[in-house]
This record gives C-alpha cells, structure tokens and sequence, in this order.
C-alpha cells in the first residue's frame, strides 16, 4: 500500500527531528500534500495576474486556473446544471453568505429555522441573527443516546412553518453521518429549503450533490489537504440568481452609475474583489490528490483506522467515548473524556508527547450544553495517519491520571 505520509512535508520533518507527531486534529485542519503547495507556488511563479481583469495573456491564464478549477470542483462534487459553485474564504463566509443573502430575504416573521443541536457554531449562529432580526423562531433536532439525529426526529421536528433547514451532513464533534436523505426529502416535501454544511462530509464522503438534492453545500478546502482561505459554497441557480449579492465591490458588478448598479451574472455576483488565487490553485491540487487516491479507498483506510482508534480508546480505563462507540454511520472523529481531567490538561500533556488532537467545545457549545459535557477531548483521523499514532495517542493516555497524581 502507498505511504502516503511521504506526499506531506511537515509529517517528514517532524519525523527528521525525532520521533515525528501523531497528528491526530484532522477535523480542524489536514496536512497539505506537495503537489498542493507546488499548485500555489506555480500559480505566483508562472501565472500570477488579476483574474477577470486583464486582456493580456498573464490574466488569461490567472482566469483559466480561477474557472478550472471551479469546473474541477463542479465535476467532483457532481454538480447539476441547474447549480453554481461560488469561491468564498471559508465555510463560515459559505454559510453567512446563505444567512445574509438568501434567509435575510426568504425568512419572515414565524417562520421556522430548523437546526440540529450538534450544530457547528458557524451553521448556527448566522441562523439565531437571521432569526432575531426576522422574528423568526429556531426550533432544534436533539440527539439519540448514541448522539445521532433520526429520521423520527425529524419527522416530529418539521411542520408546516418549517421554511429553511441548516444541518451539518456529518458533526465536526460525534463524528455521526446525518440522514440527509431523509431530511431532504422531508424538507423539500414541505418546500423548506436545505442547506447542508459539508465541512465535516466533502473531505471524507462522496458528495453526489445532483443526489443530495440540498439547496445550498458549504465546506473549506483546508480539511481536505487544500490550503487556508479558501471556500466553497454550491447553490441552486433558482435561489442565487434570486438574492441579493452578500459583498459589493470590484468584479461583482455589470454597470455603475453615480446613484446605482447592476450586478455580474453568476459566479461572479457573489465573487467581489480579487480571488484567493494561490488557494484556489491549491484547492485544485487537493481535488487532484484525493481523485488520485479514490474516495472509496479513503473511506475503507479510515474505516480501518476509526475501528482501531474506537477499540483502543475503549479499552483505556477512565476513558469514556462520548455519543456512539460504533464504527458504523461515522467518520474519524473520536470524542472523549477522561475521569477526573480537564480536556484541557489532557491535551496538555499529551503534547509532551507530540500527540497533537484537540480539547474544548469545538465550536458546538449547545451541544455540549445539551450533553452536559463542559468539554471533550477529540481525536480525528486522516488518510496518512497509520495505527501507530494511535498506539501512541493510547500510551500517551494511559499515563494521564499518573502524571496527575492519581493511583491509575
Ligand atoms: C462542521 C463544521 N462547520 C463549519 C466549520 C467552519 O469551518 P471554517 O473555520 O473553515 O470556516 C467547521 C470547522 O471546524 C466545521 O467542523
């Protein structure tokens, strides 16, 4: 099998200076492959010029990288005809974008915005502004004992006044996969519409959006071995050519006068201002990566590893899994806490022994809230983890409770 760790630079020079890190935060951003950072370098060395700018060659070429790889993305995500691909900066602009652009103007006063409670605060928050701002009343999806959302849930959560869906297609805490097929269908019967954040699906899961069906897809490209500032939002035409652009400003306008404008056709309407080129041509490059690989052979390694990590984890005494210790319906995002300590001070101690995963709410307050947790440790895997980092995720826990003071 191919290691794939060689394709990372920063895994090989932390492995040069010694032991190398078990990185294991992947659901808060991935490692960049080379031929990600080589896509970003070329584009500044060999094509860099203003997009949609220029006439001369340099410009044309900036545009090509610009609209291929939106045709890239719309052939790798499946998009349909009657849909458009939109850069943004990352998946909460994707989301507020939705929020300002279409729920400021679809949502009226008593309608209802339904949302899971395992929501990421960036498919939450814009939705409770909305809902302030439009009188309008958010209603919740709560979880089973495994911590996931149910079709029956659903079902008694949706009425008539049900006017937008926000759900995220997997939880960047559980890990839990969500019925989307379900919610969909369920939503679109009541002509609710469905806007899905893919930040926790696209990097893991073949996303089929002529499938899907959902409205709106919002997810980065940065937790999926693409570069920081670059965002993708997928919409319906019917609904983007309907609302108002979210930024004014440069390459988003068509005329200009003293006292008004009128605005570009999409993509560009909702496109202001240069492009995050050197992103986007890196973004490119982590599509390329993950098709080289095959999402099916993705899925089944981390299948592999989220077993290993769910049976190590739950053979530490201390350790409890937190929501669902199955590896059925999930991904490789592992919470957990440890009796008696702080995630806070786990982690902490773990980074002694360059085990790097993430402690604290993780963006999702009410679902701790709704838990009643105050804070969880979170392990998340990639393709170039192997089980030897999580042997020593495991042995680095094991030593917790010892190093602070207690029997075990
Ligand atoms: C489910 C989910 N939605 C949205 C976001 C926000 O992503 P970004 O910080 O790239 O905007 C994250 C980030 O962790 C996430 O996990």
């Amino acid at each position: 099998m191919k290691d794939y760790r060689k394709d990372f630079p920063l895994l090989s020079y932390y492995h040069e200076k010694g032991r190398g890190i078990a990185y294991l935060d992947n659901a808060a951003t991935t490692q960049k492959p080379f031929s990600v950072l080589r896509a970003e370098e070329e584009f500044y060395t060999h094509k860099n010029a203003n997009p949609h700018r220029g006439a001369y060659d340099l410009s044309m070429a900036a545009t090509k990288v610009l609209e291929d790889v939106r045709e890239k993305t719309k052939r790798w995500l499946n998009v349909p005809k009657d849909g458009e691909i939109i850069f943004t900066k990352n998946a909460s602009e994707s989301l507020n974008l939705v929020a300002y652009s279409y729920g400021m103007h679809a949502i009226s006063a008593g309608d209802e915005i339904l949302l899971a409670v395992s929501e990421h605060h960036s498919n939450l928050v814009p939705w409770q502004m909305v809902a302030k701002a439009k009188g309008a009343v958010l209603s919740y999806l709560y979880l089973d004992e495994e911590g996931r959302i149910t079709a029956e849930e659903v079902k008694k959560k949706i009425t008539d006044k049900t006017k937008l869906v926000a759900i995220a297609q997997v939880s960047n805490v559980t890990g839990c996969i969500s019925p989307l097929e379900d919610i969909i269908g369920l939503a679109h019967k009541r002509d609710a519409v469905v806007v899905v954040d893919g930040t926790q699906g696209a990097p893991h899961l073949t996303v089929d959006l002529e499938k899907m069906d959902a409205d709106f897809y919002a997810f980065s490209g940065h937790k999926m071995l693409g570069p920081m500032g670059i965002g993708i939002l997928y919409g319906k035409k019917q609904h983007l050519e309907s609302m108002p652009p979210f930024l004014y400003g440069g390459d988003m306008i068509e005329y200009v006068k003293e006292q008004s404008a009128t605005f570009a056709p999409l993509p560009q309407k909702f496109e202001a201002g240069t492009q995050n080129m050197g992103s986007i041509a890196g973004f490119g490059a982590a599509i390329a990566y993950l098709e080289g690989v095959g999402m099916k052979k993705l899925q089944a390694l981390e299948k592999e590893l989220t077993g290993y990590l769910l049976e190590k984890l739950g053979n530490i005494p201390y350790v409890s899994i937190v929501g669902s210790s199955g590896p059925e319906n999930r991904i490789g995002v592992v919470p957990f806490v440890i009796e008696g300590v702080h995630p806070h001070d786990v982690v902490t101690i773990l980074n002694k022994d360059s085990v790097a995963i993430r402690a604290g709410n993780h963006c999702a307050q009410p679902l701790h809230a709704y838990l009643k947790v105050p804070a969880t440790c979170r392990a998340s895997v990639y393709l170039y983890n192997t089980r030897d980092d999580i042997d020593r995720l495991a042995d680095s826990l094991k030593g917790v409770r010892r190093w602070l003071g207690y029997g075990a």
